[in-house]
């Protein structure tokens, strides 16, 4: 009976996707059967075993023959070596071997033998941004943190080209002495900067990680990229394009090909990783739903990592803008959203009547003359897109719908969104004059098409143009919330640039560029995740003692919940954003540096809370990588971990909800802190002990409880406020989500 409680565990293995591509809309082939092999029917498995308790099995190799004790003997003999796909140190205690059906069945009858899953499908699902986020040369944090000088970032991902100047060295140090490991390009493609480059997705453990997809070398390049003078797409934003630790080490693991991330390979990089000794894991890749924590490869690599002490920063997914769509939520990850930047290249559609909708596009021709031409609308009676302007819909290949019109005869293009894309626009090559613009434009032009007998319209292009007044406004694609993992844990935690970002590709995309500088505009949680990679190394250059939980902690005490307007941030929608769209808020990063006070969670925190979720002992066991039971120890619902936000779910927990934190203070010693709360709708009272919070210690700590009472019968689905706490320098805000009604799931 016992049993009947615990969540029923999934069989397989995460399926994990890039993210970006399917933003780019070019979504590799889906279905390919992952580990399949195709002479014979061997797939790969992923097998967990109990540790083996002897001392002596302590080395790889003496490691590696316990795991292949396992194997059957059907495998045994010259074989057995290419059977053997990883076989895992940190991560998890065990190994994944390809095996038939049968061979998969015998080991999970094996004794010691806790887990056999296969491994599924794994369908492939900056010049500017530094500058945006208030890093500039010469002050501030950069200089405080020496542009994260000393720390290393790993990077799992799709590989990288080491020959692009994002990766020159010039005034990197070598790496400290505390590295452990290797780099597979040939002597010449590793420096100082580059320090670390292995391969998981090939046969061969020497394989050389080279990009094959740009990726990777998009996303290390935002996290650590050097300075690159006259970076440019197509001429556009341009300027020196430069990381976030421009000065931090980068350590390269490819876990992905075109057809996708497996998961043997994933949990391969996250133990090598922690094997070298990276400080900063960076990981842009998921799975397209929520997963739960045991089957899910980012989740168990994650924990491993953070035991040894490494931040793990993480994508958020490109799902939204339905909610209940975030995937990465454990609590243990920093799980980021994706929001634009004050930057567009900018495209303006002009019509007849005078009225113009700015949109966005790359190809902006000097010789195309901004005349009037007729306009005809793809979706109206009669389309005859020759010698005009065509409104088009995004629902369809952008680019393609270009060539199209393009081969029809058509002069220019107005592409129009759908409403879930609302104002999210994207600046892409299209192949004739185009602008991208937003729904509710699109909406008035097809007005005026409908209320005028010649309507006329043109393409105005204006380049690169900044201080964009929505800035930063949530990306349609960032996934959201509520966690249905854990809803407790308020996800994701942090919005950071991620919609047009430009970074290092892996080949030229334009005829104007050579092959040591590409660079490429690209979109996703994929690209706002290696940023906050890079300021998480900022500020263990300065805060080289801090746990992964107190920078989180940090990061999103200190978050912007306005923009630059100084109005709340708002969605694609441009309606104020949901707490479920952006967490904490927009990242801050020079406030971070000095939040004043930390909510620190203990690794050991970890256990309560997991049993709390009511995983099996077992479970909980291979999630912490020790023996676990849940009845031995007091368990805490999921909002009273130590987290630097608060989720209350009124679904589960009554009228009345108490919550617990404890706040640790890194500010002056001497610090006084008063109370301000931002109301809650739907809640009738917010009681919060003590009141003040007065510090007299550097790190001394001091809980609080809150207690909130729910209104006889909220309206809302949801609603958002926050917990502050204002001393003479600092202001610590915890934000605070509210659920009345679970809705809008998937
Ligand atoms: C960060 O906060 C500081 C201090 O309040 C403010 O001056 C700055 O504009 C903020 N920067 C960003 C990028 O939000
Ligand atoms: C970008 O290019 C334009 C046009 O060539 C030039 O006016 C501008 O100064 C450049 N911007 C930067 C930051 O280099
Ligand atoms: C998400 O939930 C909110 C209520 O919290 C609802 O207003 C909204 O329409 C939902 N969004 C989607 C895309 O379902
Ligand atoms: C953007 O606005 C700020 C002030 O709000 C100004 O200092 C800056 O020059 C503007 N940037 C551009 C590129 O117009
Ligand atoms: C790049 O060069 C090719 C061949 O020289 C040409 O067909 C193409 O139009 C050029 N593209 C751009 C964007 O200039
Ligand atoms: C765990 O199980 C207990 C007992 O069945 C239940 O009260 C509680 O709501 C469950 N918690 C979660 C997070 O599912
Ligand atoms: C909830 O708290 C309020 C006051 O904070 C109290 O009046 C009420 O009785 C409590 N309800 C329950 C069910 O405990
Ligand atoms: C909060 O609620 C708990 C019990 O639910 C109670 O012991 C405590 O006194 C309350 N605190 C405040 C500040 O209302
Ligand atoms: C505070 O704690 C950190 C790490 O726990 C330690 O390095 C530091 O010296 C402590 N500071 C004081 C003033 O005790």
């Amino acid at each position: 009976m016992e049993d009947q409680k615990c969540r029923s565990s999934p069989t397989t293995w995460t399926i994990v996707i890039l993210s970006l591509i399917c933003i780019l809309g070019v979504c590799p082939a889906n279905g390919a059967s992952a580990g399949a092999d195709a002479s014979s029917s061997l797939s790969t498995y992923i097998i967990e075993v109990q540790k083996p308790t002897d001392k002596h099995l302590a080395t790889i190799e003496d490691l590696d023959t316990f795991y292949r004790s396992f194997l059957p003997a059907t495998t045994a003999g010259s074989n057995q070596e290419q059977r053997m796909v990883h076989s895992y140190r940190h991560v998890l205690s065990g190994f994944a071997a390809k095996l038939t059906a049968e061979e998969a069945k015998a080991i999970g009858e094996k004794n010691g033998v806790l887990d056999v899953r296969p491994e599924t499908v794994l369908s492939l699902h900056t010049t500017h941004t530094h500058d945006y986020l208030g890093l500039r040369r010469g002050v501030g944090l950069w200089e405080d943190s020496n542009y994260g000088k000393g720390v290393i970032i790993g990077v799992l991902d799709t590989g990288i080209l080491p020959e692009h100047l994002s990766f020159s060295d010039e005034g990197v140090p070598p790496p400290p002495a505390k590295w452990k490991g290797r780099c597979n390009f040939k002597r010449t493609s590793c420096n100082n900067k580059l320090i670390g480059a292995r391969s998981f997705t090939h046969l061969s453990r020497s394989a050389a990680p080279y990009d094959d997809l740009g990726h990777g070398t998009h996303t290390a390049s935002t996290a650590a990229g050097a300075f690159v003078k006259d970076a440019s797409v197509f001429g556009f934003a341009n300027g020196t394009a430069v990381g976030i630790a421009p000065l931090a080490h980068l350590a390269v693991y490819q876990v992905c090909t075109p057809l996708g991330c497996f998961t043997s390979a994933i949990l391969a990089g996250f133990d090598a990783a922690i094997e070298d000794g990276v400080d900063v894991l960076s990981v842009s890749l998921g799975s397209k739903i929520p997963q739960e924590f045991r089957s899910d490869p980012i989740a168990r690599g994650a924990f491993a990592a953070t035991q040894k002490g490494i931040f793990v920063s993480c994508s958020a997914g490109n799902s939204g803008p339905s909610n209940y769509t975030l995937t990465n939520g454990a609590p243990w990850v920093l799980t980021v959203g994706a929001s634009s930047t004050d930057r567009t290249i900018k495209a303006t559609a002009r019509l007849g009547n005078g009225q113009e909708f700015d949109g966005e596009t790359l190809y902006q021709p000097r010789d195309f003359k901004p005349a009037q031409h007729p306009l005809v609308d793809m979706e109206g009676d009669e389309y005859k897109p020759r010698g005009k302007v065509s409104v088009r819909y995004t629902v369809y290949g952008r680019i393609e719908q270009g060539q199209m019109v393009k081969d029809a005869g058509g002069v220019a293009m107005i592409l129009v969104n759908d409403p879930t894309k609302a104002y999210t626009t994207f600046p892409e090559p299209h192949v004739l004059p185009a602008a991208h613009v937003s729904h509710a434009a699109g909406t008035e032009i097809k007005k005026y098409i409908k209320t005028v007998s010649t309507p006329t319209a043109t393409i105005l292009f204006k380049g690169t143009q900044f201080n964009g007044s929505f800035a930063p406004a949530v990306a349609y694609f960032s996934s959201r919330g509520p966690n249905s993992i854990s809803p407790g844990i308020l996800k994701p935690d942090i919005i950071g640039p991620g919609l047009n970002i430009l970074a290092g590709w892996n080949s030229p995309i334009d005829n104007s560029t050579d092959k040591k500088r590409p660079f490429k505009l690209i979109s996703g949680t994929s690209m706002s995740c290696p940023h906050l990679s890079g300021v998480v190394a900022l500020l263990k250059s300065v805060h080289p003692d801090w746990s992964p939980a107190a920078i989180k902690s940090a990061i999103l005490t200190t978050a912007a919940t306005s923009n630059a307007k100084g109005q709340p941030i708002v969605d694609e929608a441009r309606r104020p954003a949901s707490i479920f769209a952006t967490g904490a808020g927009h990242v801050n990063v020079s406030k971070a540096v000095d939040p004043g006070l930390i909510y620190d969670t203990e690794l050991t925190d970890y256990v309560p809370y997991l049993c709390g979720l009511n995983y099996s002992d077992g479970d909980v066991s291979l999630i912490v990588g020790k023996e676990v039971s849940c009845s031995s120890i007091e368990s805490i619902p999921d909002y009273q971990l130590n987290y630097p936000s608060i989720s209350v779910n009124f679904v589960r927990l009554g009228s009345n909800v108490s919550v617990k934190r404890t706040v640790r203070n890194v500010g002056p010693a001497n610090s006084r802190y008063k109370l301000v709360i931002e109301p809650i709708a739907g809640i009738g009272s917010i009681n919060v002990s003590p009141r003040e919070l007065v510090f007299t210690k550097a790190n001394e700590t001091i809980s609080y409880t809150v207690n909130f009472t729910r209104k006889a019968s909220p309206q809302a689905v949801n609603a958002q406020g926050a917990i502050t706490w204002v001393s003479a320098q600092h202001s610590v805000r915890t934000a605070v989500a509210v659920l009345f009604k679970e809705s809008g799931g998937l």
